[in-house]
């Protein structure tokens, strides 16, 4: 019998989405299997919004940065219905009913893994597929939009860097990451940052004043300071522990120290360094530029190795796991393992060690 394959893609969207849709579509039809998106994230599902892929749809989307099939934030048991949220997946249940499915994939980073368990726990066969620029989901090597977003902070390091020199200036550039610092640290090494900054070693402000009067001193009077955007200072870091110490869940925590919520963090910090320097400073924040356009060939051979491999599995009858990147290949890996679980940057990994020994301040 015909296997009837559903797909939405979740969460932020990401440079080689629509390269992975398409390597499911297009290995799902070659496997003889049936496919249709639901758009918008699990709201279209939930709202049995379908998209049709089976014609021409897969044909020329490789390249394409963005999803064809539109995105959403929304969770299948807190979705804003009638102005409150409400637990929906019922209806989720029904609509893959409905659309006689065999099986659900999910494309989407840590918040998407959450939902597809919980949609597993529901009873339906779901196989998700890691997608995120933070590269923060566990259990897989990489995740496919961070090659992209690496190559985009790189560039802007880069261009950053010559005005930085020509003005004797610092610029303090904040890249995105959410709670892990992979993308910052990346394009930090890659683009030369002289100091990088990442929520897994809390900064001292001092250190990284001293650090760029040391380079001034040494006739570099010019400094380019990536900071993540989830990097926190020692202090807030500290009053989050306290707050966890007292049980509380991690976003109230967070909310403790009101520098990791407020949009000025970073101009604060340009703020402190120019004051503690005597340097002047400025701000940039590439904030959603980093999302958008084409996928990187890494992220398209990706996203094609991963998607493809997913149709696999499902004509295999394997349910219920994310694909995950392994060396050359991929893995299944049980939903269970991967939920919930961040993957952050450990403070002894490799690519700390490296950018420490060619004199990258950390801050700490
Ligand atoms: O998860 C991807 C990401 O771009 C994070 O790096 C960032 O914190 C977040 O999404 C921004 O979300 P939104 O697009 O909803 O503002």
């Amino acid at each position: 019998m015909t296997k009837h394959i559903g797909i939405l893609t979740s969460g932020g969207d990401s440079p080689g989405l629509n390269a992975a849709i398409r390597g499911v579509g297009k290995a799902a039809l070659d496997l003889n299997m049936h496919i249709v998106g639901f758009r918008d994230g699990f709201r279209g599902l939930m709202e049995n919004r379908t998209a049709p892929l089976d014609g021409g749809q897969l044909s020329s989307i490789l390249t394409l940065g963005g999803t064809i099939l539109g995105t959403s934030r929304e969770k299948p048991h807190k979705m804003m219905v009638g102005g409150r949220p409400r637990d929906m997946t019922e209806v989720i249940v029904a609509n893959y009913k409905a659309n006689h499915l065999d099986c659900l994939v999910c494309l989407g980073g840590g918040g998407t893994q959450k939902n597809a368990l919980r949609l597993k726990q529901a009873g339906l066969n779901v196989v998700t597929l890691p997608k995120t620029i933070d590269n923060d989901v566990a259990m897989t090597d990489t995740t496919f939009g961070f090659d992209t977003a690496l190559g985009i902070a790189t560039e802007a390091i880069d261009r950053l860097h010559s005005t930085a020199h020509s003005h004797h200036r610092i610029i303090v550039v904040e890249i995105m990451g959410h709670r892990a610092g992979w993308l910052a640290l990346g394009a930090g090494i890659a683009g030369g940052a002289d100091v990088i900054l990442i929520p897994e070693i809390p900064y001292d402000v001092k250190s990284v004043a001293d650090a760029i009067k040391r380079r001034k001193r040494n006739g570099k009077p010019f400094s380019i300071v990536a900071v993540a955007e989830g990097a926190v200072s020692v202090d807030e870091h500290k009053a989050v522990q306290a707050a966890l110490a007292k049980g509380k869940k991690a976003k109230e925590a967070a909310a403790e120290s009101p520098e990791i919520v407020y949009a000025d963090r970073t101009i604060k910090l340009a703020e402190q360094l120019q004051a503690l320097t005597d340097l002047e400073a400025r701000v940039t924040i590439l904030g959603h530029l980093q999302r958008g356009g084409t996928p990187s060939a890494a992220d398209r051979m990706l996203s094609t190795r991963l998607g493809t491999a997913a149709a696999e599995l499902i004509h295999d009858g394997q349910y219920g796991v994310m694909v995950a990147a392994r060396g050359e290949g991929t893995e299944p890996v049980e939903l269970e393992a991967v939920a919930g679980q961040a993957k952050i940057v450990p403070v002894d990994h490799p690519w700390v060690a490296s950018a420490r020994r060619v004199g990258t301040n950390f801050g700490d």
